[in-house]
């Protein structure tokens, strides 16, 4: 059976880039009948870095709230917390006697995040990508619907899990598939084509957040970037053109409509006349998710709830494959 899986991090607010990249897919994947769904709040991943211990369990219910406002439904999918299901770190640390020091020293999320100063870094940081390994394996899931950033850290999931297989002399592990899916796997900055939104750009202008109002979005997209050439007639001529391809990629994924549609929609108009209509766009589809988001918020019992459910279904599901994989390594008999 088909097991998806995947995780954000409790850091700070969602934006943009997640809902695209990730989040609009996971929603998607509710759908598929045949498949079992786990959706994570990954927050020992969030402490890896500096970080407000005073925020992190709201930062932790902000994220629920916003996959569940955004559609994920907790009777169709497992929600829960990384924290609350001790079998990820338990599994880690077998995981973390099979992981190469220079494959981790290879991440480039590691290389960026960690970066000249690596004699402070923590081991955390370092070993981030085989917490996120164990997450994955530890429900054996196939599949992972991720962002392109993301690939990197599959692949080395796959390679402990083959690992682990060969060094033990078992069929145990699946490989999981990355799931790059949906029209936008790379969204990028409002102000610099080149580079991805992230929630770490110092300035909030490079990203619609999750929870702004119409407002921010609207004053947000005005003031993107874009150059003084009109739209023009087909896809192909926008290479070249990184802050106009990420404009009508927005646009496209929001809109669900294809990329080509869209330029063709707007062929030979200026970038000044196609913002109203991306601001028109973002905000019908992103008004509702916000509303539902604050909506939510004002009772959080309701997702603790939800959560604490979630976390015994993942742990009935995690915990004898950990207790098989402490018999393979010899633990037990
Ligand atoms: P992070 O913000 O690193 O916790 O990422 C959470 C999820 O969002 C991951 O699946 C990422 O791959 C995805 N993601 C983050 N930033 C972007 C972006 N700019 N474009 C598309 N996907 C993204
Ligand atoms: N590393 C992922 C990110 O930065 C978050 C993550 C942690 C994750 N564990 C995971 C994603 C397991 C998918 C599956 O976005």
């Amino acid at each position: 059976m088909k097991r998806i899986f995947s995780g954000m991090q409790p850091t700070s607010q969602l934006h943009l880039g997640n809902y695209l990249g990730a989040l609009k897919n996971w929603v998607d994947l509710q759908k598929e009948n045949d498949a079992e769904r786990l959706f994570c709040v990954v927050d020992l991943h969030a402490v890896t870095m500096p970080y407000d211990h005073k925020q992190l369990s709201q930062a932790t219910l902000e994220i629920a709230a916003a996959y569940i406002a955004a559609g994920i439904d907790p009777k169709k999918s497992i929600l829960f917390v990384q924290s609350h299901a001790p079998e990820h770190s338990q599994l880690m640390w077998l995981l973390a006697t099979m992981a190469q020091m220079g494959k981790l020293e290879r991440m480039t999320q590691f290389k960026d995040k960690a970066g000249k100063n690596t004699e402070r870094v923590g081991l955390g940081l370092f070993a981030y990508p085989v917490l996120m390994a164990a997450d994955i394996l530890a429900y054996k899931a196939t599949h992972v619907p991720v962002g392109e950033d993301q690939k990197q850290h599959l692949e080395l999931t796959r390679d402990l899990a083959s690992t682990f297989n060969t060094r033990y002399g078992v069929d145990f592990f699946p490989q999981p598939e990355p799931v790059i899916a949906g029209p936008a796997p790379r969204v990028m900055s409002l102000r610099d084509g080149t580079s991805k939104m992230s929630k770490s750009a110092d300035s909030d202008m490079t990203r619609i957040n999750l929870i702004d109002t119409p407002d921010m979005i609207s004053k947000k997209i005005k003031k993107a970037k874009t150059d003084s050439d009109p739209m023009p007639e087909t896809l192909e001529e926008l290479e070249g053109r990184p802050e106009a391809m990420n404009l009508v990629t927005i646009y496209a994924a929001l809109a669900g409509i294809p990329k080509e549609e869209v330029v063709r929609q707007y062929a030979g108009q200026m970038f000044g006349s196609f913002k109203p209509a991306l601001i028109d766009v973002a905000v019908n589809h992103l008004a509702p998710i916000t509303n539902r988001m604050n909506e939510l918020l004002e009772n959080k019992d309701q997702i603790e709830d939800a959560l604490r459910e979630g976390a015994v279904k993942a742990r009935k599901i995690s915990s004898p494959i950990l207790a098989e994989v402490q018999k393979i390594m010899g633990f037990t008999k």
